[in-house]
C-alpha cells in the first residue's frame, strides 16, 4: 500500500490525535520485558523477596537516562530479576496487554527474552506457560489476540542460542517465530545464521532487530543469511539507497519505534526522525513502542508525539495501521478483516 493508493479524507490538524488514538492497531514490536513498569517492579521484588539497587520506584525511574542501546539494556535486565513465577510472567503479560487494549491495539507479536531468565534458574517452562496463559485470557477478556516471539540475545554466542532453541522445542506450539536482539554493534546477524537455517526448517517465523545502532549492512546479512521476514527498527536502511529499494521491492517490512529511537539517542530528536522518509520511499514502515515504560509511552504516545513532531497526515496514519495488519503474522483472512475494519473506521471518523 503507498500514499497514492490510499484515499483517505482530510482530517483538521486538530482531531488528528484523536483519530490516531482511536484507529484500530497491531503492534509488532514490543519486548514483553520492557512493559515492566517501575511499580510493579517493585511489588513482584517485594512478593519474591528481590533485593533491588535502588530505594524507591522514584529512584528507579529517574535511572531511566539513556545514551545508547547498552546504557538502556543494563537497565532492563537488572528490571526483568524480580520475573521468577509463573504468575510474575503472567502479571507483567496481562499489564501490557490491558493497556495495549485502551490504546486500540487488536493484535500484538510480543518478543520475550528466555535467555535472561534461564540464565537466572527459572526455567523455559515457567516463562512461556505464564506469558502464554495472558495471551490466551487477553483473546476471551480484552478482544486482543496476541502471540508469542522468542528472541536469542545476540551477545551471547551460537552454542547459546542453540540450547535455548533445544530447551523450548517441547512448546514449540505455543511460539510463533524468532527473534534476535541485545547489543547490536559488534554482533552482526551472521553469528546466528545456522539457529535461523534451523529455525526456519522447524517453520518459525522469522524476524530480526538490525538497523537500530548498526550499519545498513547488517540489514542486508538479516535479509540474506539470516532470511528474515521483517526487519526490527532498520530505521539506518536510509543510509544506502540499494537497501531502500530491496526493503520497497521485497515489501520487508520495518517495526519503527520512535520514542526509543529518541530515548536512546539514535535521532537526536523526533522532528529529526526518518519515518517519513521510509514511508515516502514505498517501504512497509510500522509503528511501535519497543519497551514503553523504559521510553516513555505506549503505542498512542509513540503515534501522536511522533505525528506531532513530523507533519505527517491522516493519510500516514491508515498507511501505518495497515502495514501493521499487512506485516503481522495472522492468516489472511484474519488480515482482512482487520483491514475492512480500519477502513470502516476511517470513512465514518469525522
Ligand atoms: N534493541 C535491542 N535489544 C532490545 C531492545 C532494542 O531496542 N529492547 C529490548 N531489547
Ligand atoms: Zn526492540
Amino acid at each position: 500500500m503507498n500514499l497514492a493508493k490510499a484515499s483517505v479524507k482530510p482530517v483538521a490538524a486538530d482531531r488528528l490525535p484523536e483519530l490516531l488514538r482511536r484507529m484500530p492497531k497491531a503492534e509488532l514490536h514490543i519486548h514483553i520485558e520492557g512493559s515492566l513498569e517501575p511499580e510493579l517492579i517493585f511489588a513482584l521484588a517485594a512478593r519474591n523477596g528481590v533485593q533491588l539497587p535502588y530505594a524507591s520506584v522514584e529512584e528507579l525511574r529517574s535511572a531511566y537516562a539513556f545514551s545508547n542501546l547498552q546504557s538502556f539494556l543494563d537497565i532492563y535486565y537488572a528490571g526483568a530479576s524480580v520475573l521468577l513465577k509463573e504468575q510474575d510472567f503472567y502479571d507483567m503479560a496481562r499489564a501490557y496487554l490491558v493497556r495495549a487494549a485502551a490504546d486500540n491495539v487488536v493484535h500484538t507479536e510480543l518478543f520475550f527474552d528466555p535467555q535472561t531468565h534461564t540464565a537466572r534458574g527459572v526455567s523455559m517452562q515457567t516463562v512461556i506457560q505464564g506469558l502464554h496463559r495472558a495471551c490466551v485470557d487477553a483473546q476471551g477478556e480484552l478482544g486482543i489476540s496476541a502471540a508469542l516471539i522468542l528472541c536469542f540475545l545476540r551477545h551471547l554466542s551460537e552454542e547459546e542460542a542453540f540450547e535455548t532453541l533445544e530447551q523450548a522445542l517441547p512448546f514449540r506450539d505455543l511460539l510463533l517465530g524468532v527473534g534476535l536482539d541485545s547489543g547490536e554493534v559488534g554482533n552482526p546477524p551472521e553469528k546466528f545464521a545456522r539457529v535461523f537455517a534451523r529455525c526456519r526448517e522447524l517453520g518459525f517465523h522469522l524476524v530480526a532487530h538490525a538497523g537500530e545502532e548498526g550499519p545498513p549492512a547488517y540489514v542486508w546479512t538479516a535479509l540474506d543469511l539470516l532470511k528474515v521476514e521483517r526487519i526490527d527498527h532498520g530505521v539506518q536502511s536510509s543510509k544506502d539507497a540499494a537497501l531502500m529499494q530491496r526493503l520497497a521491492r521485497d515489501r520487508i517490512a520495518l517495526t519503527v519505534c520512535p520514542l526509543s529511537n529518541l530515548k536512546l539517542c539514535v535521532f537526536p530528536d523526533l522532528a529529526s526522525h526518518n519515518l517519513r522518509q521510509l514511508l515516502d520511499a514505498g517501504l512497509v514502515a510500522t509503528v511501535n513502542s519497543d519497551d514503553p515504560a523504559y521510553f516513555g509511552g505506549y503505542m498512542n504516545d509513540n503515534f501522536t508525539q511522533t505525528f506531532a513532531a513530523t507533519g505527517l497526515t491522516a493519510q500516514h496514519a491508515y498507511i501505518l495501521a495497515r502495514n501493521s495488519f499487512e506485516a503481522s503474522f495472522i492468516d489472511a483472512a484474519a488480515k482482512r478483516m482487520h483491514i475492512d475494519r480500519l477502513n470502516e473506521f476511517f470513512e465514518k471518523f469525522q
